[in-house]
């Protein structure tokens, strides 16, 4: 697409990836993406972010549109991902004499990038520069979601540019939020919680600081260019984003999966034992739900319990979905427990802990496993866990 302008000298000269199914393999984009950089052409010239490698071609044409390439003077290079400094090195070859901006723990990360020589001037917080009736200043927003992140203001068209945050993988060529006619918000906030759920607190850092700015237009790196709907853009992060509420009466969840029913056994006598410790208990067979929907119960409960049987020396695969679905979530110091029925060799509830330690849970109790079919004993092991677990909250 061809570049447009934005506000006064302030032009999209980006590139539209409507085809792209999958982004950093972890995240569907059934809506494809954008990958937007901007231009501002005042006294100075400077560029804010690139573009993927594949489309540094179109880039650099973008920006010879409206400028002659040789005569930049700045890149601001507010995060290295590659969707955004994928042509920083063809760039710097047609622009050799331009000066990179970048975050202090940027430097580096530009340095690995580009493996070669380079003007690199770190921006602290707050810093300012001067392009000749547009003024930028720079705001160190780290871990959103990189070390490196940092966003920019233009203060005489109050316009935001904060790299991935309020970003969304949705291509549509209209680009601004009022004139797209289809839904994106299912996507805005697929975006939230797959890149930025990890890193709450630093959102809720990152809006206050945005607080203290007259935010009227957010141009993001990704998506819709947000201008009608700033305000509500912001609360939907503030909202996302808040630390989760304690609940009243501790939460447990029972998650398991039983191909002959006995771990299920399990899991019920566990469930009945944390209920009689008045404990708030919700039981799930992993092969009957959505993961998906479970990380806000996940992440707001007190203790988790996951039972598995030993299939092939190993837990079973629901398990592992669940186990590996939860690297989005803030689970330092919750509690969790393991079980499951075996035959002979038991390997999964040794593995589950593991992974559960792993993930930061709190696994102070040994799993429980019982032979085949519960017995008596083993029913009454199962009991003392759920009890253990319930003590530990209430303590
Ligand atoms: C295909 C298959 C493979 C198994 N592999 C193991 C194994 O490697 N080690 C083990 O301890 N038990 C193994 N078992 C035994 C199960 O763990 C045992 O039957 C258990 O009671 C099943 O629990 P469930 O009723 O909750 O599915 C295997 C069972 C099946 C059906
Ligand atoms: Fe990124
Ligand atoms: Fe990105």
């Amino acid at each position: 697409m061809k570049p447009f302008s934005i506000a006064s000298d302030i032009h999209w000269v980006g590139a539209l990836h409507p085809d792209l199914r999958i982004f950093d393999i972890i995240m569907k984009t059934k809506n494809g993406s954008t990958y937007n950089s901007y231009l501002l052409n005042a006294d100075k010239t400077l560029l804010i972010d690139t573009v993927k490698s594949k489309f540094t071609d179109l880039f650099l044409q973008n920006i010879s549109q409206l400028m002659d390439l040789e005569k930049l003077d700045y890149i601001v290079v507010q995060h290295t991902e590659p969707d955004h400094s994928g042509s920083l090195i063809a760039l710097l070859d047609k622009a050799p004499d331009a000066e990179i901006l970048c975050s202090k723990s940027a430097v580096k990360f530009v340095k690995n990038t580009i493996n070669r020589d380079a003007k690199i001037t770190p921006v602290g917080d707050g810093s300012t520069i001067d392009l000749g009736g547009k003024t930028l200043e720079f705001l160190q927003t780290p871990f959103l979601h990189w070390p490196d992140t940092m966003m920019t203001y233009c203060h005489e068209d109050r316009l935001l540019f904060p790299c991935d945050v309020f970003a969304n993988h949705f291509c549509d060529s209209r680009m601004f939020d009022d004139a797209i006619t289809r839904d994106f918000a299912p996507d805005f906030e697929l975006y939230f919680n797959i890149i930025f759920r990890p890193f709450k607190k630093n959102v809720q850092n990152a809006l206050a600081k945005l607080g203290n700015f007259d935010v009227q237009m957010i141009a993001p790196s990704h998506g819709p260019i947000i201008r009608s709907s700033v305000h509500e853009v912001m609360t939907r992060y503030d909202q996302w984003s808040r630390p989760v509420p304690e609940n009243s009466t501790p939460r447990c969840l029972v998650y398991y999966v039983s191909a002959h029913g006995n771990t299920e056994i399990m899991a019920k006598i566990i469930t009945e034992a944390l209920k009689q410790d008045n404990m708030d208990v919700e039981l799930y067979d992993l092969t009957q739900i959505s993961i998906d929907e479970q990380l806000d119960n996940i992440e707001a409960c007190d203790a988790i319990l996951v039972g598995s049987p030993t299939i092939n020396n190993d837990a079973v695969k629901p398990v592992w979905e669940l186990l590996t679905s939860l690297t989005t979530l803030n689970l330092k110091g919750k509690l969790a427990a393991s079980f499951g029925s075996i035959g002979w060799s038991g390997e999964s509830v040794k593995f589950i802990d593991e992974r559960l330690k792993a993930l930061k849970f709190k696994v102070p109790f040994e799993g429980v496993t019982c032979k085949l079919v519960p017995d008596e004993e083993e029913l009454q092991s199962c009991r003392q866990l759920a009890h253990k677990v319930a003590e530990t909250i209430k303590a």
